[in-house]
């Protein structure tokens, strides 16, 4: 067993996600917003979570500290057994590069390169290997259903073919955890059932853990668990999906569900 097999087996009993009483308060004195208050919960390796609340819930600053794009005002989230509330500004750039990938709601494309470059970006980042890259990229363009459209600008795409171009390009460097903010915000109904479906198969196929910002109920259904937040708060989750995903109630009782 190599150093980091030993190291992958130890963590494997730990959840991918755990956050552990996280405040996030923008700006001072009269301007102050708590966006989020001593929010604490676990996301279990291999499961897909919804993170459901309305707008200005804290949804996005939430995601954001999980990620690293943002640190949280107290608290301490560890993501795949590091903790990224510890982390240097460099080392969480190096988190968002190999372990974490996010997708947003408004695709996050360049505009200039065509569907094949957006998606290889992630790996020329990392320096991979021309024939790797084209590879990877070609198999991923064909999971998602736009080897046809490889030569395509985000502007000669559909809203639903971008977010899929944005989806091949999160699995580039093959993240164990996908964060995606409102995926279906901006698409229309049948297409964002299509996207949600398309989610849910990548990262049961790929094995990786997901936590889903949405609104959409179809999304809250294919979840395996879901997390509530109400006013920067958790609350409990009364869903019956939740029922039997192997979940475990840890932290102090107002902190509501605990996935
Ligand atoms: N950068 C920021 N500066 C000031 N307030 C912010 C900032 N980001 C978010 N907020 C505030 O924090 C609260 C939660 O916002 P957000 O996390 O975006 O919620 P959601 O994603 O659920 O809509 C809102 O009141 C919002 O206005
Ligand atoms: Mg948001």
């Amino acid at each position: 067993m190599s150093a980091e097999e030993r190291r992958d087996a130890e963590r494997a009993g730990e959840p991918m996600v755990s956050v552990e009483r996280v405040s996030r308060v923008f700006g001072y004195g009269s301007q102050q917003v708590t966006a989020l208050e001593d929010v604490s919960f676990d996301v279990p390796r291999g499961r897909l979570v919804a993170l459901v609340g309305r707008s200005g819930s804290g949804k996005t600053s939430l995601l954001n500290c999980i990620g690293g794009l943002d640190r949280p005002t107290a608290g301490r989230i560890t993501v795949d057994g590091v903790e990224v509330t510890a982390l240097s500004e460099r080392r969480r750039t190096g988190l968002r590069r190999d372990t974490v990938a996010f997708v947003f709601q408004t695709f996050g494309l360049v505009p200039m390169l065509s569907a094949a470059e957006n998606v290889g970006l992630p790996m020329r980042l990392k320096a991979t290997r021309t024939r790797d890259r084209e590879q990877r990229v070609a198999e991923l363009l064909d999971l998602v259903g736009l080897t046809q459209h490889r030569d395509q600008r985000p502007g000669e795409l559909s809203g639903g073919q971008q977010q899929r171009v944005a989806i091949a390009r999160a699995l580039a460097n093959e993240p164990r955890l996908l964060i995606a903010d409102e995926p279906t915000g901006q698409l229309d109904a049948d297409t964002g059932q299509a996207v949600m479906a398309l989610l849910r198969d990548v990262i049961a196929a790929q094995g990786m853990t997901a936590l889903v910002s949405t609104h959409d109920q179809g999304l809250m259904d294919i979840a395996d668990a879901t997390v509530r937040l109400a006013d920067g708060r958790l609350v409990a989750e009364d869903d019956a999906s939740f029922v039997g995903t192997g979940s475990r109630a840890t932290g102090s009782e107002h902190q509501g569900r605990v996935v």
